[in-house]
């Protein structure tokens, strides 16, 4: 049985389905054929060679049954390939292979994948149609919905990039199970996030399954999904372009909670040790920690964001990392280019404030990541 969810963001009116349970693979060319109609003729398809190699033949199989034409560009495989570079080879194949207007790209993969495809289809002829099929915890929950693509350059992180929204985006479950457990780690931290963001049921749900989950049992794993995807739309269809003054409780700034500190622990580490989920998994304890040094958060919902985070599993070590060393790295977070740095704090669970950083005492900033760092989480 699939859910489906129908996302609609204003203020433009894009509408579209999101698909997720067991088994849609097999299903993908149906689903498309009824999205594209008869004008659509080729998919190119978006991966890399080991997603395609443990999916493309399904895909590819569905598609063609459906009446497609197919092409493959296989990218590589890491965050390194979200690159302009990468976004250039699936342009010249798109151009390559003659692909019209009214054709389409679909991307096969994680976030990267899905990034890359995204911002490529949003920008050939001005824009083709993109259908999203995540194949990981965290592009299935997150980077698939909300239209947001990008690629990352040499000043920064996703510093280039669209607001595409994808035609659909079809989430089969049963692809977890190839999942390697540290990235069904990641996807989880970045669940926790937005499950302490909703409110307590989404936190409560979330918690629920992330032992099983963690523990590499994925049956149940679509409810969770279905339930963080609502959530996640519910804030894009708000705020879709994230307002650069938007401040409130429900803008798309929020879903950003714990990602300043989290960025900072990927640059500091050389985007080596943490999976991005990982350090959202530190970065949304440094951010509760701050809540409460700010007597917004109670105690007891710090350790019990603790205690979540923990049944995760072990994150990487980071307990050597200087808490005044990745305090420098804020100075260079995008953000700052963009108005000014900000971090999302939580009153309780469902009550996030943005707080601007110079209202905030560095002091206190440098104790809540020290906590964190050692509070022997990742050992
Ligand atoms: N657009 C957005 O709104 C948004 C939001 C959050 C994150 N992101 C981006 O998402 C990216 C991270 O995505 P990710 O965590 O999916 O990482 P990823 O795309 O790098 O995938 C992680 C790894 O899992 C492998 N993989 C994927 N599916 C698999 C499967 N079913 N079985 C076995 N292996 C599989 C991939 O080949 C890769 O090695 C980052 O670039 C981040 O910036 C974007
Ligand atoms: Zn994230």
């Amino acid at each position: 049985m699939a859910n489906t969810i129908n996302v609609t963001t204003a203020p433009e009116a894009h509408n579209y389905d999101i698909f997720i349970g067991d088994d849609l693979l097999p299903r993908v060319g149906r689903h498309v054929k009824k999205l594209t109609g008869i004008t659509c003729q080729r998919v190119v398809i978006v991966s890399n060679k080991k997603v395609f190699g443990l999916y493309g033949s399904t895909v590819v199989d569905s598609l063609e049954a459906a009446g497609f034409i197919t092409s493959t560009i296989l990218i590589g495989d890491g965050e390194k390939y979200k690159s302009l570079t990468t976004a250039e080879k699936i342009l010249s194949h798109m151009s390559e292979s003659g692909v019209r207007r009214s054709d389409i790209v679909l991307a096969l993969g994680g976030g990267v994948v899905g990034d890359a495809a995204g911002f490529a289809a949003s920008v050939y002829m001005r824009g083709v149609g993109v259908v999203q099929v995540p194949t990981t915890l965290l592009s299935m929950i997150d980077s698939s919905t909300g239209g947001k693509t990008g690629v990352n350059s040499t000043f920064g992180k996703n510093l280039i990039g669209s607001f595409h929204h994808p035609l659909a985006v079809i989430a089969d479950v049963s692809t977890l199970k190839t999942l390697p457990a540290e990235e069904l780690r990641a996807g989880l931290c970045e669940a926790i996030k937005q499950g302490a963001l909703s409110g307590k049921q989404l936190f409560d749900a979330t918690a629920r399954s992330v032992e099983n989950v963690a523990q590499g049992d994925i049956g149940g794993i679509a409810d969770l999904i279905a339930l963080q995807i609502k959530f996640k739309a519910s804030i894009v269809a708000g705020d879709e372009r994230e307002s650069m003054s938007g401040r409130g409780s429900r803008s798309r700034k929020v879903l950003n909670f714990g990602h300043t500190f989290a960025h900072a622990l990927e640059t500091v580490t050389d985007y080596k040790r943490l999976r991005h989920g990982e350090a959202v998994g530190y970065g949304i304890l440094m951010a509760a920690e701050l809540s409460k040094s700010l007597d917004l958060l109670d105690h007891k919902s710090v350790n019990l964001l603790y205690d979540v985070v923990r049944r995760v599993g072990s994150l990487p070590y980071v307990a050597d990392v200087e808490p005044d060393s990745v305090m420098e790295m804020f100075k260079h977070d995008k953000k700052v280019l963009s108005g000014g740095l900000e971090y999302v704090l939580l009153r309780s669970f469902g009550r996030p404030v943005i707080q601007s950083a110079d209202t905030i005492s560095p002091k206190l900033i440098h104790s809540a990541i020290s906590r964190v760092i050692r509070s022997g989480i990742g050992d």
